[in-house]
């Protein structure tokens, strides 16, 4: 009774109130900067939240905040019901994968694909304590490289022999090998080109129904946004402008910082 009353509207994470400031350096003068300031969202399990903004209005602070990397000021972000700052809510992170950007600084380039997709396996194993299963490990990777689009011929290489496109779909592996209920994309297409930007978005839309993943999109690009998400927060100086709760009502948008971004993408 009370877990139905408690997931009533599937809610997967829910952020309330968060605050954070940073100390940094100007002319030799350290200043307190505030970089989020009262951020509330929630997303609902099997659904995609777009965040935008320009760059430093503090999209990827909050990433990092919202998936446990970082902690807030203040403000509580809960999984599941769960604060996932509170050290016996730690495996909660299990549930929770990002993929970022630079996805060429986010492999080790001494490590195979093989080895990249199976790394975050191998660590789970080890945390709860169990025995390494080779055999497992290997199946679940060949299953992998399969279903974002490649080919088993690609576990032998390096991150220097794949092109971005190639490598960030060897990341989407890497990031749904542990089967996790969300995932966290901050600029995961931004730095591709428009083709494989689509094929990329399109894998993701595949393994959001086949795996009901909930995702949230970071970007500075509305267009990747109206293409994968279900609603959108528009994010100005650490805080929420305006919030489009349904996608298709985009061109409700009030504020004028939205209209802004939307007709730099109607112009495009
Ligand atoms: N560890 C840190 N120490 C001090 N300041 C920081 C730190 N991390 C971020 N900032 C500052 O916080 C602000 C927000 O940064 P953030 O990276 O969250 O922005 P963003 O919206 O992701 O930008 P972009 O679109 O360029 O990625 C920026 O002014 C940045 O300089
Ligand atoms: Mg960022």
């Amino acid at each position: 009774m009370n877990k139905e009353i408690k997931n009533k509207n599937n809610i997967l994470l829910k952020a309330s109130n968060i605050t954070k400031s940073y100390t940094q350096k100007k002319f030799l003068k350290k200043f307190v900067k505030t970089v989020l300031n009262d951020v509330s969202l929630s997303l609902e399990q099997g659904k995609c939240l777009g965040i935008i903004g320009e760059s430093g209005s503090g999209k990827s602070t909050l990433g990092r905040i919202i998936t446990g990397i970082e902690k807030a000021d203040s403000g509580i972000v809960e999984f599941e019901g769960k604060n996932i700052h509170q050290k016996e809510n730690r495996n909660v992170k299990n549930d929770i994968s990002i993929v970022f950007q630079n996805y060429v600084s986010s492999v080790n380039p001494r490590f195979s694909v093989a080895q990249i997709i199976a790394e975050p396996l191998i660590i789970s194993f080890q945390v709860n304590k169990s025995k390494i299963d080779k055999k497992k490990i290997d199946d679940e990777v060949k299953k992998l490289i399969k279903i974002v689009g490649l080919s088993e011929e690609f576990l032998e290489r390096f991150p220097n022999e794949l092109s971005g496109g190639q490598l960030q779909r060897v990341c989407i592996a890497r990031a749904i090998v542990t089967k996790p209920k969300f995932i966290l994309l901050d600029e995961a297409v931004s730095s591709l080109d428009v083709s494989t930007q689509v094929e990329i978005l399109d894998l993701l839309q595949k393994l959001k129904k086949e795996y009901n993943l909930s995702y949230i999109f970071i970007t500075h690009d509305l267009l990747t946004i109206t293409y994968i998400c279900d609603s959108v927060i528009f994010f100005k100086d650490g805080k929420i402008e305006e919030k489009i709760n349904d996608i298709r009502n985009l061109k409700n948008i009030k504020k004028d910082y939205s209209k802004r971004l939307l007709e730099a993408v109607i112009e495009f």
